[in-house]
């Protein structure tokens, strides 16, 4: 992996080190980045978990990997961004299969990126990591791309490790950040958001009428301090007779991290940026694990495809518009079942492409 100060911010991991604490004897592991022109030191994914010397280790199954490295055969050479890089696993594959590839990783969470790291070392000078939010990616470089990949939500560590925050399987303080090092967590927003902004929140994220209801009884039992006692008091609002499948505190905690880590905000911002990119040739893939993602990304690549036509669909177009882009298929395209069966988190995932056709 290269070290480009040009281009700013640019991670790189560059050491690990272990400390021993002589007293307890507790092990921390540090690894230090290039990131944004210093070196930063980052606690590693190397934690002790309770009493125990017991590791974690980054584990994430890339979802819709076959279909992700076929759609990219067709690319021209150069750079592909996975502005969502995780533990590496989408890229290791694109790397693996095309030589004539690199890539830049983004990704907000420093233990994945210290993972993609890891995974990636063996393709050297071919690959950059960036901690980064997808948002700045007009910022990473200036070359046309080949590719850019979205793979959208969570890596599996974020919600396994009962520490960060996502899970109410583990107790734990309520953060959900996807960089545990700036932002707003989860808990500031259940513990101060007023209960009309609560609700829009949680009805935004599809709960409908039961919103309110679980609005209320977050406000009444601040302060919460932990994802078990905030799931508890959802699930205390939700009648049993109201109750859809699986525990009625998932879609909650899914929509407080996506208002945590602004989601939607970012793909808005980051998607119209990529698709103005592409060079010619080039493709972008998003993988989205819900209908707000989803709806987004359909959205801006009918623009795109569209160039922004407003003339009635069944009249020949006067504005002017010129379409950049082609859908490289029409509607989405899902795991299959055998997929599904190995992996239940590919389950919600949906897959739309594009391509670029023509220059401005
Ligand atoms: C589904 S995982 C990606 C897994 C990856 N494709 C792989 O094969 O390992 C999504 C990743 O995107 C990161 N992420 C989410 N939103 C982001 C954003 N706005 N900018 C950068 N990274 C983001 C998360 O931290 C997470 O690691």
């Amino acid at each position: 992996m290269t070290l480009q100060t040009e281009l700013k911010p640019r991670t790189e991991v560059h050491d690990r080190w272990t400390m021993c604490s002589s007293s307890t004897g507790a092990v921390e592991d540090h690894s230090t980045l290039f990131h944004a022109g210093r070196w930063v030191s980052y606690p590693s994914l190397l934690k002790p978990v309770g009493g125990l010397q017991m590791v974690h280790s980054f584990e994430h199954i890339p979802v819709l990997r076959d279909e992700v490295v076929a759609l990219f055969a067709a690319v021209p050479d150069g750079v592909v961004i996975d502005a969502t890089v995780g533990g590496g696993g989408h890229a290791a594959a694109l790397l693996a299969a095309y030589p004539g590839l690199r890539v830049i990783g983004l990704d907000r969470d420093p233990a994945a990126l210290e993972a993609a790291a890891v995974r990636l070392a063996p393709f050297g000078e071919r690959v950059d990591l960036v901690h980064a939010p997808f948002s700045g990616l007009a910022d990473v470089t200036m070359e046309p791309l080949s590719g850019v990949l979205f793979d959208l939500g969570v890596s599996s560590p974020q919600i396994d490790w009962g520490e960060r925050g996502f899970s109410f399987r583990s107790d734990a303080p309520i953060d959900m950040r996807f960089d545990p090092s700036t932002g707003t967590t989860a808990g500031q927003l259940a513990n101060e958001l007023p209960e009309a902004a609560l609700t829009a929140l949680f009805r935004e994220n599809g709960e409908g009428r039961l919103s309110s209801r679980i609005a209320r009884a977050v406000v009444a039992a601040r302060p919460l301090t932990s994802t078990v006692q905030l799931a508890d008091a959802v699930a205390a609002a939700v009648p049993a007779a109201l109750r859809r499948r699986g525990h009625p505190a998932t879609r909650v905690f899914q929509a407080l991290r996506i208002a945590v880590n602004d989601e939607l905000g970012q793909l808005e911002t980051a998607l119209p940026v990529a698709l103005d990119r592409l060079a010619v040739g080039g493709r972008c893939a998003v993988i989205s694990y819900h209908s707000g993602e989803d709806r987004l990304t359909k959205a801006i690549f009918a623009r795109a495809t569209t160039g922004g036509c407003t003339c009635p669909p069944q009249l020949p177009c006067v504005c002017g518009a010129v379409a950049r882009h082609q859908l490289v298929f029409r509607g989405s395209r899902r795991p299959a079942a055998a997929e599904i069966a190995g992996n239940r988190r590919a389950q919600s995932a949906r897959l739309r492409a594009i391509v670029r056709t023509a220059v401005d």
